[in-house]
């Protein structure tokens, strides 16, 4: 064995070593040995162990030298990874390909006992990160008409049951009461009744404001009367990832019982063309009283965003993050690699993109400058839903920003990082690693979890 990156090889009845099997894993050259080719050699670990038939495994890789990065952090990672690599979707499959015994445990180690406790706490929060982005994925890859509104609405009441959260979820007719035109014009063009899920975890003290996740929950974009093309249209099933992910976010934050208040809020709906949909020129007056003008009816994220933004001022949050897939332009700036974070509070962007660092699902983020703001005139109305071509991402969250002035907000466009396409098609469950960790590291506890950083 040459020791090459992504190589094994699986040696039997090794002399003088108790385990039935040996499996070496080569890690390429030691000097380029970083976080990235960490996660891979676990990947590798994992896979091989899973597919020859071994029940239970440890895993010694955790012991390699990371550069810059503890104990806990190498645990947590390779707990997330493992359950990354051994995901499967075959639920859709009438037959399924299953491996013939399965990995069923597997045991990590570190080099030394003064190493455990922490390693025990980060094991915790890898596992809880790792079944977040799991139930993020299923919402995500699930199609449309099977994860419809009313489907996302049961999951979050399942959730609740089974990790002693609390939900509500507004229907039709309570929107209307509540006045978010916006949110329901999205959702005139099609027969699914439109759902807006609100999911609470009370880990902290009842007075403590509480962080708040709202994610867009747009179950297929059709376009509306703007009718997409086309091409890969499909894909617009996973135009709810940004629910998904608030719903995987609350699984880990309710696993790892965190000590801090988080309400997860989903305004969820089909955008539809249809004899009753929203046309290109109509006037609506969003829940906030702003009035807009619907350009475009392919710009609906913002519209279902902008009033469950309007709707969570009630909680008086400590900051709102917003997650959506929001728009094309975002995944022509940055591609399927880093998530676009936008915000109107400097410290609250900074804690999300080290939290994104820190769980190796990054952001980066864009200007939210007022210069941006002439692009969203309108002759008729207080604003239009488009600016035009250019920055196509910092337009979509100036409109959002216009409706966030009363409280710390930052917006994670997750256009780009929400699912692959093409062979390897399928949701990635970003950005709930960074979530988990922001909000681990907002519960205090960064002192065992995060390594060096510190709390502000
Ligand atoms: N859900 C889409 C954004 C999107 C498109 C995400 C392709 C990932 C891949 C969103 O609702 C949308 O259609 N946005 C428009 C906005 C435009 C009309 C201003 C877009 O990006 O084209
Ligand atoms: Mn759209
Ligand atoms: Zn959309």
């Amino acid at each position: 064995m040459e020791g090459k990156a992504g190589t094994s090889l699986l040696l039997h009845g090794v002399s003088g070593i108790e385990a039935d099997r040996v499996l070496l894993v080569g890690l390429g050259k030691e000097r380029e040995f970083r976080e990235k080719e960490y996660r891979a050699a676990i990947a590798t670990a994992v896979r091989q162990l899973n597919e020859t038939g071994g029940f239970d495994g440890t895993v010694f890789l955790t012991e390699l030298a990371v550069r810059k990065r503890d104990v806990p952090w190498k645990i947590r990672q390779a707990a997330i990874v493992a359950h990354e690599t051994l995901y499967r979707f075959d639920r859709l499959k009438s037959k399924k390909d299953a491996v013939r015994r399965p990995l069923r445990k597997l045991t990590f180690c570190v080099a030394r006992r003064n190493e455990l406790a922490a390693a025990e706490l980060a094991l915790a929060q890898g596992v809880a990160t790792g079944a977040g982005v799991e139930l993020a994925k299923d919402l995500g890859n699930l199609p449309g008409n099977i994860c419809t509104p009313s489907y996302l609405a049961d999951q979050a009441r399942q959730l609740a049951k089974s990790h002693g959260l609390a939900v509500d979820v507004l229907d039709r007719v309570d929107m209307e009461k509540l006045g978010m035109n916006t949110l329901l014009s999205v959702a005139r063009g099609s027969h699914e009744p439109p759902k807006f899920i609100v999911l609470r975890h009370s880990g902290g003290p009842a007075e403590a404001k509480p962080v708040v996740l709202v994610g867009k929950g747009i179950t297929f974009d059709s376009g509306g009367i703007s009718l997409k093309p086309g091409a890969e249209m499909d894909e617009m099933k996973y135009d709810m990832c940004g629910a998904a992910s608030v719903l995987g976010t609350l699984k880990s934050v309710a696993m790892m019982k965190l000590p801090l208040n988080v309400v997860g809020v989903i305004p969820s709906t089909e955008n539809m063309p249809g004899g009753a949909a929203t046309k290109p020129g109509d006037v609506i007056t969003s829940m906030s009283g702003q009035t807009v003008e619907i350009l475009n009816t392919d710009a609906e994220g913002r519209l279902i965003l902008c009033d469950a933004l309007t709707y969570v001022e009630r909680f008086d949050p400590q900051c709102v993050v917003d997650i959506a897939t929001l728009t094309g332009a975002c995944v022509i700036a940055l591609g399927h690699v880093a998530t676009g974070l936008l915000a109107n509070n400097e410290s609250l962007a900074k804690e999300l993109i080290d939290a994104g660092q820190e769980a190796y699902d990054r952001a980066w983020q864009m200007p939210l400058w007022d210069d941006y703001q002439e692009q969203l005139k309108s002759n008729f109305a207080d604003m239009a839903n488009i600016g035009g071509k250019p920055a196509g991402t910092i337009t979509a969250a100036c409109f959002l920003a216009r409706f966030t002035e009363k409280y710390q907000w930052a917006h994670l466009d997750i256009a780009g990082t929400a699912w692959r396409s093409g062979k390897e098609k399928g949701a990635t469950g970003r950005p709930v690693p960074m979530l988990s960790q922001f909000l681990i590291d907002r519960a205090g506890i960064a002192g065992v979890s995060g390594g060096k950083r510190k709390r502000k």
